[in-house]
């Protein structure tokens, strides 16, 4: 086993291991993924200020997400059909996530059921819906998260249709996996992840299959998007299904401050700044970017997080220097919960924290609190407002 120190080292096992439609699905942004790219590349226009000569004693990554304590506000994004990454992958992530102490958030479109990860772990976690039309099913899928003691609804509020993927397309992606002769040739190599899900009778969207009127199995994520999610998703939709849940709402997919200050009004808990990991509308700006804009509008009224781009402690420390006051990582995780299971979904969690640390340390900072827009060197026009 070769030493990993990084996010990529992780990437690199996990290549190695899965099959080659779940690895694209993971490593796909829409069209021509230029947004998919620039969530990462545009990191590396925030320099930082090297600070020194200041006791480094003592200093912790502890802080708080919607009132909720965590180790470091690093939360694991929902991510569709992580069970076909890793046998009961999300049952992994989220134990992962329990035992290091961030936020687990489970996906409508996971394989493990809501009742499953609840059953495998001891602590909420938080759910993500998407609005579907059939208003039943949605308020019944709502009741089970209550049921299971999730202690957070993320709304999805940027893929009411599918940005088009290329590569899952290419593959025939679905759940279970479609058997063409040539997925069945990559899937013979990859023996490890065979053996594994062989042993686990979790291979298709718990969430949906035996839930949803008439679905008795489901084919593609994009079949049931088309057919199941609800176009005419509004505000008005958004303000009813915070009052049915009742409970802390999280609005996931705000990318531009108009509509943050429209979410304002639903009397959300947090937004996350988020373009859906570059998945949707290609040719959107990177989230990073997007951020300073929505905190100069709404940072001072309600909890703004980010989702995009993050490999590394370093890009969640230049998030919250911006103002965000969390975080959230989608592929880091899947990365290593494909090459190592849970132990790896642990092991990106430490490298993330030991580097965010590290990096507040060289900047000068005990906490997370002292950080600042001051940390960083921010090229002119980086962001829409400052222009
Ligand atoms: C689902 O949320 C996806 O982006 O595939």
């Amino acid at each position: 086993m070769p030493i990993i120190t990084n996010i990529q080292d992780l990437k690199k096992i996990y290549r190695r291991r899965v099959p080659k439609m779940f690895f694209d699905y993971t490593e796909s942004g829409s069209w021509t993924e230029q947004t998919f790219r620039e969530n990462v590349t545009d990191f590396s226009e925030l320099r930082l200020r090297q600070r020194v000569a200041v006791d480094m004693s003592g200093r912790h990554t502890r802080a708080k997400m919607i009132g909720q304590d965590v180790a470091m506000p690093v939360a694991l994004a929902p991510v569709g059909l992580t069970g076909l990454q890793s046998a009961d992958g999300e049952i992994k992530a989220a134990r992962a996530a329990e035992k290091f102490g961030v936020p687990y958030t489970l996906s409508t479109m996971s394989i493990c059921s809501i009742e499953d990860v609840a059953a495998k772990t001891e602590k909420p976690f938080w759910f993500q819906l998407y609005v579907m039309k059939d208003q039943d099913y949605m308020s019944r899928l709502m009741a089970r998260a209550k049921e299971a003691n999730c202690s957070a609804l993320i709304i999805t509020l940027d893929l009411q249709i599918l940005g088009q993927r290329h590569k899952d397309i290419q593959n025939g992606l679905s759940a279970p996996p479609k058997l063409s002769p040539k997925t069945l040739l990559n899937l013979s190599t990859k023996w490890a992840w065979g053996m594994e899900m062989l042993r686990t009778n979790r291979k298709n969207f718990g969430n949906v299959v035996g839930h949803a009127k008439g679905v008795t199995d489901t084919t593609s994520l994009s079949s049931w998007t088309a057919e199941q999610f609800d176009p005419k998703l509004d505000w008005d939709k958004i303000k009813t299904l915070r009052k049915e849940w009742g409970g802390k709402v999280i609005l996931k997919g705000i990318l531009d401050a108009e509509d943050a200050k429209l979410a304002l009004n639903v009397g959300a808990d947090a937004i996350i700044v988020s373009n859906h990991g570059g998945r949707q509308l290609d040719g959107a700006q990177s989230s990073i970017r997007a951020l300073p804009s929505i905190i100069d509008a709404v940072g001072d009224k309600i909890e703004v997080h980010l989702d995009g781009g993050i490999r590394s402690g370093q890009d969640v420390l230049k998030a919250l220097a911006l103002g965000a006051k969390g975080t959230y990582i989608g592929r880091s995780y899947i990365y290593g919960l494909g090459a190592l299971g849970q132990k790896g979904v642990r092991l990106s969690l430490e490298i993330i924290q030991k580097e965010l640390e590290t990096t507040m340390a060289l900047c000068g900072h005990r906490a997370l609190c002292q950080l600042s827009r001051d940390t960083l060197r921010i090229p002119v026009g980086f962001a829409d407002s400052w222009i």
